[in-house]
């Protein structure tokens, strides 16, 4: 059976470990910059040793995941000895196998495995593994591997080359990233009438996870609610006043996301032509 390694032992690391293991892999090395984290990686993973040095994970596996921080990624391939038995894929999102350059021309096949996914914790990373769409990059017969792992996790898979490997990402840092910077900003201003972060967050999250329910079940643009898919132009002015007044550096960014929301309203139907472009004068209103 193919023998698997891990150079890097974070969260994403630990959590493909544990999830192929637990799907009938053979997880047998891993390294970290600490011996600590590969130890504790290994602890959760039967047959699996630690190593303190990223030559020996890959002078015991054949396929070897690299995943720790992007930035290291290259510099971790440039150090190690590979040859064409070797299989060596990243984790990253933004880049594509380019940066396994080094790996390839020790004659191993390279490849990419990124998880369109938040791995904040191990755990919460085990559960949301499921159903998560992973991005590959790679040659036959290592391609039909990964694909074999993302479908043993419980997900999808696409391919994606080095065309469109940054878009992707910068497609993923607003799905996720920035959502958690809007619920951010949704509970500070929750604190111009006094009720504490914790409890604003908390309100707010019936209010995500209802919208999130309704992109899934009914789609976008059908999903859209609010004052630009009704065309109520009066409630944005009293938005964008009281907005001015407690979080003026606020009305930029509710004006520029309301801009981006006007053709998903038209789109839905709900609103015409006249109604957009009332809403559009509105929300490009230079700030007083
Ligand atoms: N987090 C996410 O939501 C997410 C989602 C999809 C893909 N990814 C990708 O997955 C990869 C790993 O991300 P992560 O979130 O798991 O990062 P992480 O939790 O910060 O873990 C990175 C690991 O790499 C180790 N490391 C750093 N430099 C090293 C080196 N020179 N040699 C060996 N090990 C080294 C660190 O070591 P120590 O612990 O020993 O200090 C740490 O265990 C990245 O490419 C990232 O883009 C992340």
């Amino acid at each position: 059976m193919l023998k698997i390694g891990f150079i890097g032992a974070g969260t994403v690391a630990t959590a493909l470990a544990v999830g192929l293991s637990s799907k009938g892999y053979h997880v047998v090395a891993v390294s970290s910059r600490s011996q600590t984290s590969a130890r504790k990686l290994a602890q959760l993973v039967n047959g699996c040793q630690a190593f303190s040095s990223n030559q020996d994970v890959a002078d015991t596996a054949e396929l070897v995941f690299i995943a720790t921080p992007d930035d290291a990624i290259a510099s971790v391939a440039a150090q190690v000895q590979w040859h064409s038995g070797h299989s060596v894929v990243h984790c990253s999102g933004a880049d594509s196998t380019d940066i396994l350059l080094s790996a390839r021309k020790s004659g191993a096949r390279v490849g990419a495995f990124h998880p369109l996914q938040t791995f904040a914790s191990f755990r919460q990373a085990m559960e949301n593994i499921p159903g998560t769409t992973f991005a590959l990059e790679a040659e036959e017969p290592l391609l039909g591997m990964l694909k074999d792992m993302a479908t043993d996790l419980g997900g999808r898979w696409i391919e994606l080359g080095a065309g469109g490997k940054v878009i992707y990402h910068a497609a993923a840092v607003f799905a996720c990233n920035y959502l958690v910077t809007l619920v951010k900003l949704a509970t500070d201003l929750w604190q111009t009438f006094a009720i504490p972060p914790e409890q604003a967050t908390q309100a707010l999250l019936p209010l995500i996870r209802g919208t999130i329910n309704n992109i899934d079940t009914i789609g976008i643009p059908k999903c859209l609610t609010g004052p630009i898919a009704r065309g109520d132009a009066g409630t944005i002015k009293k938005h964008l006043s009281a907005l001015q007044k407690v979080a003026p550096d606020l009305v930029a960014t509710y004006q520029e996301l309301g801009l981006k929301t006007i053709p998903i309203a038209l789109k839905k139907g709900r609103i015409d032509q006249k109604q957009a472009s009332q809403l559009k004068a509105l929300l490009k209103q230079p700030i007083t």
